[in-house]
């Protein structure tokens, strides 16, 4: 029978190992690209760090807009409140970037973002001065402080700032 002959045996052993060759490469071309420690490179889950950080710039957006209104002062209070919580939270944590920083460093880096972060709290619980005493244009003045350290800290203590 043809179907036992050698010829029809290595013919068909030969296309089966194309075969397998070619869905090899159609797989690697098409997987997520892996960074060196193993993680997909495009789905990085945040830093605790940055989950307060987000909720930080949530309650900012807000209260930018609830600031210019005297009636809604109680609003911008919780937003206030709420930049407070966040940046509080973050204060212990360690910048993502501290073990890329020079060994000999580092201890003064991560004092100086902390004190980056007392900075900004400072200014967020002098805003919250100026709204529970009615001083509105300071407040708005202080929001303009508070937001003014956002840009500067980020230079200072992330890879991308
Ligand atoms: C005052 C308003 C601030 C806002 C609204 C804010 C917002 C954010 C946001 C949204 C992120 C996430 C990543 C990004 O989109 O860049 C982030 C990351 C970060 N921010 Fe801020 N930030 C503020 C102040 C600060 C201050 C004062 C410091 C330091 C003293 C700081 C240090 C960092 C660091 C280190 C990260 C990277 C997260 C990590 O290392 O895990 N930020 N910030």
């Amino acid at each position: 029978m043809v179907s036992k002959s050698p010829i029809w045996f290595l013919f068909a052993a030969a296309m089966s190992t194309g075969l397998l060759l070619l869905l090899t490469s159609v797989r690697a071309a098409t997987a997520p690209i892996q960074d060196p420690e193993g993680g997909a490179a495009e789905e990085q889950e945040a830093t605790p760090m940055e989950v307060q950080m987000e909720r930080v710039e949530d309650a900012m957006r807000t209260l930018r807009r609830s600031i210019r209104k005297p009636e809604a002062r109680v609003d911008s209070l919780a937003h206030v409140q709420e930049c407070q919580e966040g940046l509080l939270l973050s204060k212990e944590l360690d910048p993502i970037m501290l073990p890329r920083v020079p060994e000999a460093e580092q201890a003064a880096f991560k004092r100086d973002f902390r004190l980056g972060m007392i900075e900004a709290l400072e200014a967020y619980l002098e805003l919250e001065r100026a709204l529970l005493e009615e001083r509105d244009d300071d407040a708005r003045e202080l929001y303009k402080k508070a937001s003014g350290l956002e840009d500067p800290a980020h230079e200072r203590f992330t890879e991308d700032g």
